[in-house]
């Protein structure tokens, strides 16, 4: 097999990937470890950055986003038993759309099946070879090797991935922060609750109440690191949600039946070297965001516009600056979106040994988001994300 883009992973980074590449003409195939339904379960991110909006809008693959996306006017932050609201849209009237990851890959598989592009399903990529000059990717399908031939591989296979390991020394050039908790996340048949949104800081734990359609909400709660997702009874997840988003108002989240549950392990991750020769890695096999901020798949999408400008310069003009200069145009973003999404976790969730003068610390942090102009920039700014260079 042959092609002039080899793309490791059906995650929405390679999707998306696939999608720009198909719009300019430049053919790809993509090798996915998984099944499509197992692709199409996957619960993840659901707040999309306006810029990552119009991105999945100029590519054809955002109509959907645009009819049932949920728009976000106001942050609520609750800290002390007291909410805060403050409005999350800018001078330019940019804003945050609510869409679950999982409809985005959905309507990303739809578009290239209906264009009757391939995604080689249930086909684990085993390595690379040639890399520097001419990419043979290796993988496994039915149990039988493969291989296919591209002029550049983009290792789009997530945090788990190979990709990544085939850059020399990559252990040189990585950074990494782990937590010491993790998320307990549901998904939860049950109407969005106006004034029990957003994040809420308690010394019991933090909590994130979030939506993804007018019946459909996505809640989490700060647990433990090792915990055991079925620790937790339905009631219990509920009665904790309520406890920590407890406010003068009185009032509790809607409740409803939980449609799955799932434990993830807060990280922080990125590298700094993300080329080597004729593979790219981009999106989660670069780099993770704590999900405080809900940046990990716009942090993709930033990605993906740069490398797929990269190619399609290269391919059309013979141009390689964009390409040499891959990981130093990524890295911007990716730096001060980490940082964001540290701070975010620095300041809402409680951590093992927490004194009371560090409680005291974080609310005033929280107290200059919400209640003074430069504070409530920062966030706004920084919640609705950088512009992309590319
Ligand atoms: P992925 O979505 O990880 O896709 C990578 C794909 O590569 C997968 O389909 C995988 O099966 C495939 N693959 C891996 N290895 C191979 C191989 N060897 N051969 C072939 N295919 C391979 N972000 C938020 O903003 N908010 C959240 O609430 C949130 N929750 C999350 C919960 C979990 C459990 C995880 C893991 C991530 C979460 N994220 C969240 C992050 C967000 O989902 C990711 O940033 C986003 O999925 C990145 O997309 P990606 O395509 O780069 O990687
Ligand atoms: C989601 C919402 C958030 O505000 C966040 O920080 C992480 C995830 C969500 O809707 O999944």
């Amino acid at each position: 097999m042959k092609t002039r883009v080899g793309i490791v992973g059906a995650g929405p980074s390679g999707l998306l990937l696939a999608q720009i590449l198909h719009n300019e003409g430049i053919p790809s195939v993509i090798i996915e470890h998984r099944s499509r339904d197992y692709v199409l379960e996957r619960i993840r991110a659901g707040v999309i950055e306006p810029g990552a909006v119009a991105t999945f809008v100029e590519h054809g693959v955002g109509d959907r986003l645009l009819c049932e996306g949920l728009p976000h006017q106001e942050m609520q932050l609750r800290w002390n038993g007291q909410m805060h609201r403050f409005n999350q849209v800018d001078e330019d009237g940019r804003q945050l759309t609510t869409y679950g990851q999982s409809a985005i890959v959905r309507d990303m598989i739809e578009a290239r099946e209906a264009a009757g592009l391939p995604i080689l399903w249930n086909a684990k990529v085993d390595t690379v070879e040639d890399i520097e000059h001419a990419p043979r990717i290796h993988f496994t399908r039915d149990g039988q090797a493969q291989t296919l031939d591209c002029d550049y591989v983009a290792g789009c296979d997530g945090f788990w991935g190979v990709t990544r390991g085939l850059i020399p020394d990559i252990d040189t050039h990585m950074f990494l922060k782990e937590y010491p908790f993790s998320w307990l996340g549901i998904l939860t048949q049950s109407a969005p609750n106006p004034d029990k949104r957003g994040y809420a800081h308690s010394l019991r734990g933090m909590a994130v109440a979030s939506s993804r359609s007018n019946t459909i909400c996505r809640h989490y709660l700060q647990v433990p690191p090792e915990t055991d997702v079925n620790a937790w009874s339905d009631d219990a997840i509920w009665d904790e949600l309520d406890l920590r988003f407890a406010d003068e108002g009185g009032e509790t989240l809607n409740r409803g039946p939980i449609l799955s549950k799932d434990v993830v392990r807060l990280r922080a991750f990125f590298c700094d070297r993300m080329r080597h020769g004729r593979l790219f890695i981009a999106g989660d096999a670069a780099h993770i965001v704590p999900p405080s901020g809900a940046k990990g798949l716009n942090l993709a999408v930033g990605d993906i516009r740069i490398l797929a400008e990269a190619i399609r310069r290269h391919v059309t003009a013979g141009d390689s600056g964009l390409i040499e200069n891959y990981d130093a145009t990524c890295l911007q973003r990716i730096r001060s979106t980490v940082h964001w999404s540290n701070r975010l976790a620095q300041t809402l969730h409680i951590f093992p040994g927490q004194t009371d003068f560090d409680t005291q610390m974080q609310m005033t942090t929280l107290n200059k988001w919400a209640h003074t102009e430069a504070g409530n920039r920062e966030f706004v700014q920084s919640a609705l994300g950088e512009p992309y260079p590319v």
